[in-house]
């Protein structure tokens, strides 16, 4: 399987590429082609041209979860792409809402995208998609992960957000599983023991995505050091072979899953970058 990072935080420079904050997934995988989020303002789009894509053959897309910097990108896969299905968790339409500038703001999917309505899908339990592609469920454990986001009610009252609205991509082309993660509100090591634990027997060939370990724009960590060494040695006793993340993981937490994790890390995830698995 080939997987291309169509956008992310970061783009190598004199690329050509745009980059924004969010994560877009394209993926080939026994002869088809598959598109998981599409970051936030449609650039995803510029840069598949870019690079000899033609997103209007994309035959299956899904959603990880909710929120804007993964799914509004779909506006503009709607305008370019007639057919694709978009698979999502019933819940991701929430009002989610999250501390920004000493309010809380709205960081859920776009109203625009309600247009589209009859091209969506609900994916419920282990979906599976195709031969040897599923969307996960989240993992019972992982919900509420992240005190710092909310979710309103139909009558406006805040809760804390549960992330039952959060799914992960699993493929399996006989080698083993690969995990698409990419935000991991839920937890990666969560994640990814859930789906070992549902793939029972398949060793774990690769895990890519976001691991939601940032605070601040760059540097920061949302959570003790001692976690993220946790969160790592999880993934290694998974076996996990090898891992790509970016997006909301930040420098530091990577730092730390480097010394963790050592080979098994791979050089950050970043727009245009293509994995051969
Ligand atoms: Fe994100
Ligand atoms: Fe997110």
């Amino acid at each position: 399987m080939r997987i291309t990072v169509l956008i992310e935080n970061t783009a190598p420079e004199h690329s050509g590429l745009q980059a924004e904050h969010g994560l877009s997934f394209l993926i080939r995988t026994g002869g088809h082609l598959l598109l998981l989020d599409a970051g936030e303002t449609g650039a995803f789009w510029d840069n598949a041209v870019a690079l000899g894509e033609d997103l209007g053959t994309v035959e299956l897309a899904a959603i990880s979860h909710g929120h804007h910097d993964h799914a509004n990108g779909f506006v503009r896969f709607f305008q370019g792409n007639a057919s694709a299905p978009v698979y999502l968790r019933a819940s991701a339409w929430g009002n989610f809402v999250a501390p920004r500038g000493g309010e809380l703001r709205y960081i859920g999917m776009a109203a625009a995208l309600r247009k589209y309505a009859g091209r969506f899908r609900t994916a419920e339990g282990i979906c599976s998609l195709l031969s040897g592609v599923w969307l996960t469920p989240p993992p019972e454990e992982g919900r509420g992960a992240d005190a710092s986001l909310w979710e309103r009610d139909g009558a406006g009252a805040l809760g804390p957000d549960r992330f039952a609205h959060e799914q992960a991509m699993v493929l399996d082309e006989g080698k083993g599983l690969v995990i698409l993660s990419p935000c991991s509100h839920c937890g990666i090591d969560r994640i990814a023991a859930a789906v070992c634990a549902a793939f029972p027997g398949r060793p774990l060939l690769g895990v890519l995505g976001g691991f939601h370990m940032r605070a601040g724009a760059v540097g920061g960590l949302n959570r003790p050091e001692e976690e993220v060494r946790r969160v790592a040695r999880q993934l290694a006793r998974l076996g996990a072979g090898r891992i790509w993340t970016g997006h909301c993981t930040g420098n530091a937490a990577r730092a730390i899953l480097q010394e963790e994790l050592g080979e098994r890390l791979q050089p950050p995830l970043t727009t245009g970058l293509s994995i051969e698995l």
